[in-house]
């Protein structure tokens, strides 16, 4: 018996770190997270504060560039990106090739890695201008595409986009108008939509971004990394656990019935998990779970509606956060605990809710893969493994074995 592993002379030294607990793939400026803390910093400004006092438009600008904009400047890039939303006519066609019930995630990942067919003028990589006009194309279609996804799905016609309301405005109206009709956008419904598009914006080297960066880092097409990044962050442990968190909470439907699943959460024998709980980095209280919670109560406030799934959110985060399992896990509400509340208020179905976060995080995606690009220690991305398979062996004819 041969050791394969001495055969090829593979002893040499790396690390096996199964998901990255432990290992830095890049080096970045964006985004800061102190997970103990929880402590959130975009480009070194507090995410609450950006949050409470900025705009989506002024965060992404933040992000791609590494300073907030002077008004001018701020005018000019919402004017760019404003002049970047619409599709071309052809994939309306696309859209129509899939099934009414896709989930519109499935939509999303197809169509925007269908854009890399559309726009050959911005997609080489060495040029800062082309990667710019690239990253702006992503940022300003991504609304018009997840409101087409929507209005594909339930059988309405689509609505082009109307560029004299602000980015989150002309998404509500695609989104929630209708063409024989005027749309009246709500200010407050405006501004906390905004809002959770902020608290989505980016998140340094999550399963998404780093995605974003390793198929980016062979030179591939941007808007098909961006398609990558898409497909990850679908996932339930990742994008999809604000889906998945709202469908638990209307599961457990009574405050009653919350010591049932916090059991449950606990019980090793059972794979059931608190959606909307826990996280890889944070290791204390999500920052923007706190923003999360006081924009859905002001929400409700404003539409006038009272949810008890709220209450039960409300009541399952005061149960875990006196329960030991949880304390001692420190395990705490994430982003997803409330934002599907906020979305399910405003009339999202639940499988649009991760949309709206790859809509958002579509910000972080093509900041971070800007930033790799212009890297000079930039390098094509490829993990070891520790190989635990069989030693050589020679090949039987299959009569023989
Ligand atoms: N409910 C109950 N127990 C949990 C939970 C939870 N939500 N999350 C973690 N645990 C437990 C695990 O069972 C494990 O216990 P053990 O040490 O006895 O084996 C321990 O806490 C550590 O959990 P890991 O899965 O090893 O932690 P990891 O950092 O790999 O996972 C994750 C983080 C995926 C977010 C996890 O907490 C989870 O599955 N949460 C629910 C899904 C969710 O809300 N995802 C959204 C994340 S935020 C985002 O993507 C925007």
């Amino acid at each position: 018996v041969i050791d394969i592993r001495k055969l090829y002379g593979q002893i040499d030294k790396f690390t096996y770190d199964p998901g990255f607990t432990s290992t830095a793939s890049c080096q970045s400026a964006i985004t800061y997270i102190d997970g103990d803390q929880g402590i959130l910093l975009h480009r070194g400004y507090p995410i609450d504060q950006l949050a409470e006092h900025s705009s989506f438009m002024e965060v992404a600008y933040l992000l791609l560039h590494g300073d907030l904009p002077k008004k001018k400047e701020l005018e000019e890039f919402d004017y760019t990106i404003s002049r970047h939303t619409m599709l071309h006519e052809q994939l309306a066609t696309f859209y129509r090739g899939f099934r009414r019930d896709a989930h519109p995630m499935a939509i999303m990942c197809g169509v925007v890695g269908a854009l890399s067919a559309f726009y050959h003028d911005s997609t080489d990589i060495t040029d800062p201008q082309q990667r710019l006009i690239a990253s702006h194309r992503l940022i300003a279609k991504m609304p018009t595409i997840a409101a087409m996804a929507f209005k594909y799905s339930i059988g309405q016609p689509f609505l082009y986009p109307d560029n004299s309301l602000s980015y989150t405005g002309n998404f509500l109206r695609m989104t929630f108008g209708v063409p024989a009709e005027s749309y009246e956008v709500n200010p407050i419904i405006e501004k906390a939509m905004d809002r959770i598009f902020i608290l989505h914006a980016d998140h340094e080297q999550n399963a998404s971004t780093s995605t974003v960066r390793l198929a980016g880092s062979s030179g591939a097409n941007p808007f098909a990394c961006i398609a990558a990044g898409i497909a990850c962050l679908w996932g339930p442990a990742h994008g999809g656990a604000n889906e998945a968190a709202l469908n638990m909470l209307r599961e457990i439907g009574d405050v009653k019935r919350i010591k049932e699943y916090v059991a449950r959460a606990k019980d090793k024998n059972d794979p059931f998990r608190l959606m909307g709980f826990g996280h890889r980095v944070y290791k204390n209280y999500d920052p923007r779970a706190k923003v999360m919670q006081q924009t859905a109560e002001a929400v409700l406030k404003e539409l006038k509606l009272s949810d008890p799934v709220l209450d039960v959110a409300q009541e399952l985060e005061q149960i875990a956060l006196h329960d030991d399992y949880f304390i001692e896990k420190k395990l705490y509400p994430n982003v997803d605990f409330y934002s599907g509340i906020i979305l399910n208020a405003i009339g999202f179905p639940t499988e649009m809710f991760t949309a709206l976060f790859a809509l958002a995080r579509t910000v972080g995606w093509v900041a971070q893969w800007n930033e790799m690009i212009s890297d000079p220690e930039q390098k094509i991305g490829r993990p070891r493994q520790l190989y635990v398979g069989a030693t050589q062996r020679d090949y039987i004819p299959a009569s023989k074995r």
